[in-house]
């Protein structure tokens, strides 16, 4: 592997520090096939094994209207009516979204494992499309555990399970963040 330059050395801790979990979006729709690249990438992440324990599911326009009805209808169940229009329009404002699962396993060792590949193929996914100008943000919320939203993809949730809807688009807000600084994470061992 060639030696890499300061140069490019900062640009990869830039994206990684730089990238953010977005909410609002402009109208620009992201194509399948800049997705896809992104997925090539992806791929690579780390996976015990080679499991390779990940699926992409591209939401296309008449899954989206079905995912937006169970959003809505979840989100009215639990707030009241006035949720609705609100938790719609909200949705109807993002320009893309992905659905990331992983196969399951009868081995809880494995499925653990098969987990965290599949979260550092969702962070692969986030930096590289961050790094193109897209914006990601990974939401885990009631509806992707809902049987409704499996039967709405067409997942076998015998076969496999959701870690993530994955909201994206060109950020038209980009948020503020804070971490701990490092030395509050280190205990460096004897
Ligand atoms: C496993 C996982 C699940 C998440 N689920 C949600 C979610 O349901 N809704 C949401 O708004 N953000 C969700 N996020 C995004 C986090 O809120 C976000 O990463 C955190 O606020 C830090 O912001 P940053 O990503 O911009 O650094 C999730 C992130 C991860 C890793």
């Amino acid at each position: 592997m060639a030696s890499a330059t300061a140069a490019s050395t900062e640009q990869i801790a830039a994206v990684i520090r730089g990238r953010r979990s977005v909410d609002l979006y402009e109208s620009d729709t992201v194509p399948n096939a800049v997705m896809v690249e992104a997925i090539d990438v992806a791929r690579w992440a780390p996976n015990h094994r080679l499991t390779q324990p990940w699926h992409f599911y591209l939401v296309g326009p008449t899954t989206r209207r079905g995912v937006t009805d169970l959003a809505v209808e979840l989100d009215v169940a639990k707030k009241g009516e006035r949720a609705g229009p609100v938790r719609r329009a909200r949705l109807d404002a993002v320009p893309g979204f992905l659905v990331l699962t992983m196969r399951r396993s009868d081995d809880a060792l494995v499925e653990r494992e098969d987990y965290a590949a599949c979260c550092c193929a969702a962070q692969n996914l986030a930096l590289y499309l961050w790094q193109r100008g897209i914006g990601t943000k990974w939401t885990t919320g009631g509806i992707t555990r809902d049987p409704r939203f499996y039967a709405l993809l067409g997942i076998d949730s015998a076969k496999e399970s959701v870690v993530g809807f994955i909201w994206y688009g060109k950020p038209k807000v980009v948020p503020t963040q804070q971490r701990k600084p490092a030395a509050e994470l280190v205990t460096e061992l004897p």
